[in-house]
């Protein structure tokens, strides 16, 4: 079996941190912390925001969850009343739909033909209903990032609107060709007081099973996600906290190998995929190719006969509210990749 439908990075976590998390067992870091996270890893999630996004936070506006799920959910959870209305552009990773539903909002999905951000569609889907807008940049699953001018036409709605920004930067890290990610909150000073935004080490650091993920954003809204988490899961786990802090602030040497080991990767697929024709997204970020299938075949048909009969797993667009489309992850070893891509090519030809 071919497995490209995974989100999450085929690394094993760095050695570095992988120490920081077996000292803190021996070290008896294994008691409840405060339910935002302890200390010192709430001021070096503010240290990393102000070098590398240019936002500036103290550790009161900061909360660390389990995963940037569990913040995407306490955000979406706390912004929303019954019937409030979030927008989330598509393609959109499923969660973000299915979070605002639990929440009892509504998911307003905003589709655009290039799949880029488009301020005109987005101000027709505002009503007196609309709450916050959901952003995802570099996005899963289209690897598309938005860049500083597309950003800047959302900003200015968002400030006319005064709609909040729940922004899920958790790829900002791996970025490709020189691409550049701008954090939507360092935009504007006025954005501070509307934006979420949601990060983690999951990707950057091959830490999806720690569950470490940070929000930044207003002190009333924090401290309400505080609050919710509090009767929800307590803190995030004290040994995985001690692991995301040397992730932070240890030795960034992992970050670039894996980095290049994903662009090795995704040249092949995207060197492979134009001769053969076949339509996709080249991705600036993030570590998915979005392909288009065969006409004949509708996207969840031919993930299923692709699953059968030359047993590769993909991830149909319909799961990203894009039918038509399919996304391939590159978060798996080259000569596996060189495999199911020689068997999507037999699908295509
Ligand atoms: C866009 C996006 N946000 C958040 C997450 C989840 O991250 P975490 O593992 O930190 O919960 C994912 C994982 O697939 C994702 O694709």
């Amino acid at each position: 079996m071919y497995n490209f439908s995974a989100g999450e990075p085929d690394f094993p976590t760095p050695e570095n941190i992988k120490e920081a998390g077996i000292d803190a067992i021996k070290n008896n870091f294994t008691k409840y912390t405060s339910v935002r996270g302890i200390s010192k890893l709430l001021e070096a999630i503010c240290q990393k925001l102000k070098k590398e996004n240019n936002l500036n936070y103290t550790p009161e506006e900061i909360i660390v969850g389990n995963g940037a799920k569990e913040i995407l959910y306490l955000s979406v959870r706390t912004v929303c009343e019954i019937g409030d209305e979030i927008i989330i552009l598509a393609p959109h990773w499923g969660t973000f739909p299915e979070q605002v539903k639990l929440a009892g909002g509504k998911p307003v999905i905003v589709k655009t033909d290039d799949f880029r951000p488009s301020a005109k569609e987005i101000k027709k889907a505002i009503t007196n209903r609309t709450k916050a807008i959901i952003l995802n940049s570099p996005n899963n699953p289209s690897g598309i990032i938005y860049t500083l001018e597309e950003l800047k036409e959302l900003a200015e709605i968002v400030l006319e609107n005064e709609i909040l920004v729940i922004t899920d930067e958790i790829y900002e890290k791996l970025l490709y060709d020189e691409t550049k990610h701008y954090s939507f909150a360092a935009l504007d000073p006025k954005l501070k007081d509307l934006t979420i935004t949601v990060n983690g080490v999951s990707k950057t650091y091959s830490m999806t099973g720690w569950r470490i993920g940070y929000g930044a954003g207003p002190s009333y809204i924090i401290k309400k996600m505080a609050d919710l988490k509090s009767h929800l899961s307590t803190n995030s786990c004290l040994i995985s906290q001690m692991a995301a802090l040397e992730a932070l602030s240890g030795n960034q040497d992992s970050v670039k190998v894996m980095l290049s080991e994903y662009d090795r990767r995704r040249k092949y697929i995207c060197q492979e995929f134009q001769t053969q024709g076949i339509e996709f997204i080249k991705p600036q970020g993030a570590f998915y190719v979005f392909f288009k299938v065969n006409p004949k075949f509708d996207s969840l048909e031919f993930c299923e006969r692709m699953l059968e009969k030359f047993q590769v797993a993909l991830v149909p667009g319909e799961a990203f509210g894009t039918p038509g489309w399919v996304r391939l992850s590159y978060a798996v070893e080259l000569d596996d990749i060189k495999e199911g891509i020689k068997r999507i090519k037999a699908f295509f030809a």
